[in-house]
């Protein structure tokens, strides 16, 4: 039987950290909304303890989220943070309290410096805390995938023996590669199943080595739960993993990975439009799923094959994430079929092989000279083609 997989959006904590990415509330809580239509199970609204306004923007999408996703908030293992996450996402009808705190070694000697059993002990005491405001507490060990695997164990071990119920664990700098981190998910499952079953393991990826799907993919195989992500894979330095990555994978590929989500899959491409139109950030071309040419074919090649039977070369249809049709590009790369589908498409007859012959030559001289032939060209051409004839 398939799995499902719990996701988490992020896009308005680590997602708004990227610099130019500042939402104000209002554009905050439209956002939210968007993703309550994606039907994401959590929202991250962001970091409360940070400003006055993300104080507001979290509290008003705790308001307006009702029984449609569980809301939650950053929080550093201070009781200041604590109380700031409290205060916003109580209002929520399942809200929880998310506590970060570094268990790699890097983290506890540079940033903290205090031993190791001193910041264990920062964690187990903001666990308790919280624990003290809200049933759910989720715990992030952050850097875990550079962190000593004993000490992030005996970590893990002792936020839950204080009452947390979800340990994530987060590639933080986008170091892991899919097969270690993998591994990694694999042994910290085994020992959590003996202590607690009812814990929810969960991953937070970031891209720095352009592997975040691929090792959230790889965690979800080997038994997280629960998935962190944003919509663009927006997020700090290289971004985090894609959310419309991620869920499609686990869609077209159903097969292997044996999981689902709640995803509403034909969001998609609504929710990536409104997140680049609320931020301004656009999104690169070729990027898988939400890119202005994820769905668009050039080479003929390619294209003689579509129209003969789309399957031969889409493994996702358009329609599916909510994008428009299938596009066939118009280049010098473009063959004689595509180039018929076109001038029929614009409601010329192009039954005339050596008409058509003629107005295809002159399509290449034309696309010679430009990167795309647009559907006013064709116009152009086969109407003053016929004039002249
Ligand atoms: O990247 C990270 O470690 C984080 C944590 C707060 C989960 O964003
Ligand atoms: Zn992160």
């Amino acid at each position: 039987m398939n799995r499902n997989i719990i996701v988490l959006d992020t896009t308005l904590r680590d997602g708004e950290q990227v610099p130019g990415a500042k939402l104000n509330a209002q554009q905050k809580a439209e956002f939210a909304r968007q993703l309550m239509r994606l039907r994401v199970d959590i929202i991250e609204a962001g970091f409360p303890a940070s400003s006055k306004g993300d104080f507001q923007a979290v509290q008003e999408i705790a308001r307006i989220a009702g029984e449609r996703a569980a809301v939650t908030a950053l929080a550093r293992a201070v009781k200041g943070d604590i109380d700031a996450v409290y205060e916003s996402v109580k209002l929520a009808q399942n809200p929880f309290i998310h506590i970060v705190l570094g268990t790699s070694d890097i983290h506890v000697e540079r940033k903290f410096h205090r031993s190791k059993d001193a910041v264990l002990q920062m964690g187990v005491d903001a666990v308790k805390y919280a624990k003290s405001l809200l049933p759910q507490v989720q715990y992030s060990t952050e850097d875990a995938s550079r962190s000593d695997f004993e000490y992030l164990w005996r970590t893990i071990e002792s936020v839950v023996k204080a009452g947390a119920t979800i340990i994530n664990v987060p590639d933080t700098v986008g170091y892991a590669e899919p097969e270690q981190f993998g591994d990694l998910i694999c042994r910290i499952n085994e020992r959590l199943k003996n202590i607690n079953d009812n814990v929810i393991l969960s991953v937070h990826c970031h891209n720095d080595l352009g592997l975040a799907t691929a090792n959230t993919l790889s965690a979800i195989k080997n038994g997280a739960d629960k998935i962190e992500c944003t919509i663009n894979g927006l997020g700090e330095r290289a971004g985090n993993a894609s959310l419309e990555e991620v869920v499609m994978a686990l869609r077209v590929r159903e097969g292997h990975y044996r999981c689902t989500t709640n995803i509403e899959a034909k969001e998609l491409t609504r929710t990536s439009r409104l997140l680049t139109y609320l931020t301004g950030l656009d999104v690169q071309v070729n990027k898988a799923i939400t890119g202005d040419n994820a769905f668009a074919h050039s080479s003929g090649i390619h294209q003689d094959g579509l129209l003969k039977d789309k399957n031969v070369y889409e493994i996702i249809s358009p329609e599916e994430v909510g994008a428009e049709k299938m596009e066939l590009v118009l280049t010098a790369r473009s063959g004689r079929h595509a180039f018929k589908h076109a001038v029929e498409k614009m409601g010329f007859d192009a039954d005339d092989e050596q008409e058509l012959e003629e107005l295809f030559q002159k399509f290449i001289a034309l696309a010679d000279l430009k990167k795309e032939v647009y559907e006013p060209d064709i116009f152009y051409l086969v109407n003053s083609h016929r004039e002249m004839s």
